[in-house]
């Protein structure tokens, strides 16, 4: 029988399908690239695929605009490319979670464009949040509210007769028109969806901005000037940002999850309050969440102690597992935010503002060297924690954020709405290097979307396959271990003598000790099983993380 745990400890492999690998050279990564690339994903000894949006799409925002949630978009394949993708996966042993975007829709959606078509109040424009506008002829926005992508939350639309018209809502781009989720059409529309790619073979679901999809909007909106932070969200009194209510929409999915076996998985995307992510990780909604806290931290060995501690803490509270994630597509690669000064860098920014990748390109700011040798710190100490670890394609490359992207070739909305001042997330998303040599880094037969650099080339699977020492068979080689070490979701903490060091313990004589400090330090007794830098006569150099391994159970 099925595993219904599966998840609980997974190594989940993110893969961003545009940017990964491309089977026809048209210079998008497709489906059928993906599938040609199990071989390669099972050997790298991850437990589960999630796919980022790969539905129909004019990619406002990468994918994160969904035209039809039900099909696959052509530039990627059809629905026998994907049942052929899952059908790779699982028999090589590696389950498939894909990506669910329920806060909005695309603005090409046929709801969307039959919303525009129909006149104030109609059922259609019920879908999703119309507003008439503020002053003498509505011409000014429902509300002050920004965009996270920079500008107006409001759009307004021409009416049928042509004339300016009605506001709609749009937390992100303009091309994503947020649902109205109190609309039962709406709701039953998702289960739908999340049906359809159950009944596929799918085992589980990211949930996109899970937080937001519950809106209390009165009648007279708030200024944004009294809107509770968004950093604790108040609580849940904010009017679209982490509501009670949220919840009674994930308590209805995991009915329907449940009646799948394995029951169905899911993993929450919110950035909520720390005291308030454990209830969508409740075993009666969505089951997981994404803990920010790890990415979101310097590497320092007291903030690191304090959220492992913390989130396994609340982890054990709720009966959910832990989730850790260094890397995604919406951040900063940690290989080159390890390598900003102090603590800079996410989102593409330094801490003091200065917009390093913009004006300096990746060589000039970053600190490559120590980015890289503490990423592979970070992820080697990330691999031995009890719970799931969320792994970002390239990662196991050692692949560092993209700087030199001209602004003509940018992609990402939150570039160009917010006119340069964030300089958006391109630079994690660059089509993967394959092979040292050839059309795009052997990412395909062709180009590549966004331009690749020619520093790629020392960063490619040919060039690091087999290689002692590499990124790539570091990762290997730790995930075949964990594999083989994983245990039940215990952690103990080991008293070191030097403040630097973290030293932990699992279950079965599995210990791992990570030196954040400058100077390498004495190893405890025991075997070095794996290292993530160069281990010489029982000193751990710094920014090095170690796997001892006593007895084996
Ligand atoms: C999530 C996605 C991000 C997207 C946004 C809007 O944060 O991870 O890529 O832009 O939602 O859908
Ligand atoms: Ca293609």
């Amino acid at each position: 029988m099925a595993d219904p745990d599966w998840w609980r400890q997974a190594a989940v492999y993110q893969i961003y399908p545009r940017s990964f690998a491309d089977s026809n050279g048209d210079g998008i990564g497709d489906l059928k690239g993906i599938t040609a690339r199990v071989p390669y994903l099972q050997r790298l000894g991850i437990d589960a695929v999630w796919l980022s949006p790969f539905y129909p799409s004019a990619l406002a925002d990468g994918g994160y605009d969904v035209d039809d949630y039900r099909d696959v978009d052509p530039r990627l394949g059809t629905l026998d490319d994907f049942d052929e993708l899952s059908a790779a996966l699982h028999a090589a042993g590696i389950k498939l979670v894909v990506d669910i975007v329920p806060n909005h829709s695309s603005n090409l959606h046929e709801w969307f464009r039959e919303a525009l078509a129909s006149p104030k109040g109609s059922a259609a424009r019920d879908r999703y949040i119309f507003r008439d506008g503020l002053g003498e002829n509505g011409d000014e926005p429902p509300s002050d509210w920004d965009s996270l992508f920079g500008g107006s939350a409001w759009e307004r639309v021409t009416e049928a007769d042509g004339n300016p018209g009605q506001w709609y809502l749009h937390l992100f781009a303009k091309e994503q028109p947020d649902f109205n989720w109190d609309n039962p059409e709406v709701r039953e529309d998702f289960l739908k969806t999340l049906r359809f790619w159950s009944d596929r073979g799918v085992d589980g679901f990211r949930i996109d901005v899970a937080h937001a999809l519950a809106k209390h909007l009165p009648e007279e909106l708030p200024s944004k000037l009294v809107l509770p932070r968004e950093d604790d969200n108040a609580l849940g009194a904010h009017p679209f940002w982490d509501r009670d209510e949220v919840h009674e929409i994930y308590a209805e999915w995991r009915t329907l999850f449940n009646e799948y076996e394995p029951p169905r998985t899911a993993v929450a995307e919110a950035w909520v309050h720390a005291d308030r992510l454990s209830r969508y990780a409740s075993p009666e909604g969505l089951g997981q969440a994404f803990n920010f806290d790890l990415l979101q931290a310097d590497f320092d060995v007291d903030q690191f102690r304090a959220v492992i501690t913390k989130n396994l803490a609340e982890a054990a509270a709720t009966g959910a597992s832990s989730t850790w994630v260094f890397s995604n597509h919406d951040v900063v690669r940690h290989a080159t935010r390890y390598g900003l000064p102090a603590g800079g860098g996410r989102r593409g920014k330094g801490q003091d503002g200065s917009q390093w990748l913009l004006d300096g390109g990746h060589a000039a700011d970053v600190d490559a060297e120590t980015g890289l040798r503490r990423a592979r710190a970070a992820s080697l100490m990330m691999l031995a924690l009890p719970g799931s670890a969320y792994l970002y394609q390239g990662e196991e490359l050692g692949l560092q954020e993209v700087g030199e992207i001209p602004a003509a070739e940018r992609q990402d909305p939150s570039f160009f709405r917010s006119a340069g001042e964030q300089i958006g997330r391109d630079g994690c998303r660059v089509p993967l290097p394959w092979t040292a040599e050839g059309p795009s880094f052997g990412f395909g037969p062709g180009g590549s979307h966004l331009p690749q650099p020619s520093w790629f080339a020392d960063f490619a699977v040919t060039a690091q396959d087999g290689v002692a020492g590499s990124t790539l068979e570091l990762y290997r080689a730790a995930l075949a271990l964990r594999a083989e070490l994983q245990t039940a979701e215990e952690l103990e903490w080991i008293a070191t003598d030097d403040a630097s060091v973290l030293h932990f313990a699992r279950p079965n004589g599995w210990q791992v000790v990570t030196n954040f400090g400058t100077e390498p330090v004495a190893l405890p007794a025991g075997d070095v099983a794996i290292a993530s830098g160069p281990v010489e006569g029982g000193l751990l150099p710094a920014d090095t993380t170690a796997w001892l391994v006593s007895a084996k159970a």
